[in-house]
């Protein structure tokens, strides 16, 4: 079976490969709404980097359950999934976990009228992909979306490694991106735009932004994107999500421009909650750090 080759792990060995006599005992077959878990099939580098958090679910027995949808967006939608071992006990970690399945669309409906400035700089190999994407063709639009997967993926993987808060990347599969799931139980934490806070963890929640696009700046990159709806906030803590056009400031002429639209979106919010903050101070603090 071609996806055996892709397996790192001894424990990743799949139900469904088991000798003769131990498929006597499997009688767990994915349902309506259910399929195998996608993790077997992946190889090393649509996988998310070390260290895995202990919640990650790598059984290849394990099934994957859609719980429905978290929120239609422009460019794609965002699922619920439980990824689970049938009959483990799912308080014990890799045996349960409940995940965000973001499926980039694609069709004419969605939205990727901000791709060409996000991609300058950043270059398309293939002449025929390129001239695909841009005449908006079904194959281009097919093309786009799973680069528009791919490149979150790589953004989530990148400022995870850099230690910036973000959802865990789970995997990557075509145009499905598997990520920690943020909030609790089944319900996906607040975006900023819809929290009231006090004023002193208005201020903690603003230094928290201010950090990320520090890490971020420090290693050359913005977030490209970021608004009060494209931050959640869970137990007082700030995660960025939304990152396919994360934007590298050294190889993108409209880099800064974007990073100062960053910053303006974060303090025209902040500042309409009362809080004290200056966009062309902190601009200013950020690109002082870009290397
Ligand atoms: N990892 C996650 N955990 C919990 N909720 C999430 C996660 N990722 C996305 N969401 C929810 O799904 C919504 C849409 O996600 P995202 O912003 O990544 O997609 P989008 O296609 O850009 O949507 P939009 O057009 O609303 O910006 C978010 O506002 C958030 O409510
Ligand atoms: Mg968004």
């Amino acid at each position: 079976m071609t996806f055996l080759s892709s397996l790192d792990d001894p424990a990743d060995v799949p139900p469904h490969a088991a000798s003769a006599p131990e498929l006597a005992f499997q009688t767990v077959e994915p349902g309506d709404g259910q399929r195998w878990s996608t993790w077997p099939a992946t190889t090393p580098s649509e996988r998310g980097p070390m260290p895995r958090p202990a919640w990650l679910v790598t059984s290849a027995a394990a099934i994957d359950t859609e719980l429905g949808v978290v929120k239609t967006g422009k460019e794609g939608d965002v699922f619920l999934i439980e990824r689970a071992v049938p009959d483990a006990p799912p308080d014990v970690a890799g045996n349960h976990v409940v995940l965000a399945a973001k499926r980039y669309r694609g069709s004419e409906h969605s939205d990727f009228h901000r791709s060409a400035i996000y991609t300058e700089g950043r270059g398309l190999r293939r002449t025929r992909d390129v001239r695909a994407v841009a005449r908006g063709t079904s194959f281009g639009r097919a093309v786009a979306r799973v680069q528009w997967a791919t490149a979150e993926f790589e953004a989530l993987c990148r400022l995870t490694e850099l230690g910036a808060a973000v959802p865990y990347p789970v995997q990557v599969s075509e145009t499905e991106v598997l990520m920690e799931f943020i909030g609790d139980g089944r319900t996906a934490a607040p975006r900023l735009a819809q929290v009231r806070a006090t004023p002193a963890e208005l201020r903690d929640l603003f230094h928290q932004i201010v950090e990320f696009m520090h890490v971020l700046a420090a290693n050359g990159l913005a977030h490209g994107d970021l608004s009060p709806y494209n931050l959640l906030v869970h137990r007082g803590r700030v995660v960025a999500i939304d990152l396919p056009q994360v934007v590298d400031l050294v190889s993108n002429p409209q880099g800064l421009d974007l990073l100062h639209r960053d910053c303006v979106n974060v303090c025209d919010w902040f500042t309409r909650q009362r809080l004290e903050c200056d966009a062309e101070q902190l601009f200013g603090e950020l690109v002082a750090v870009i290397w």
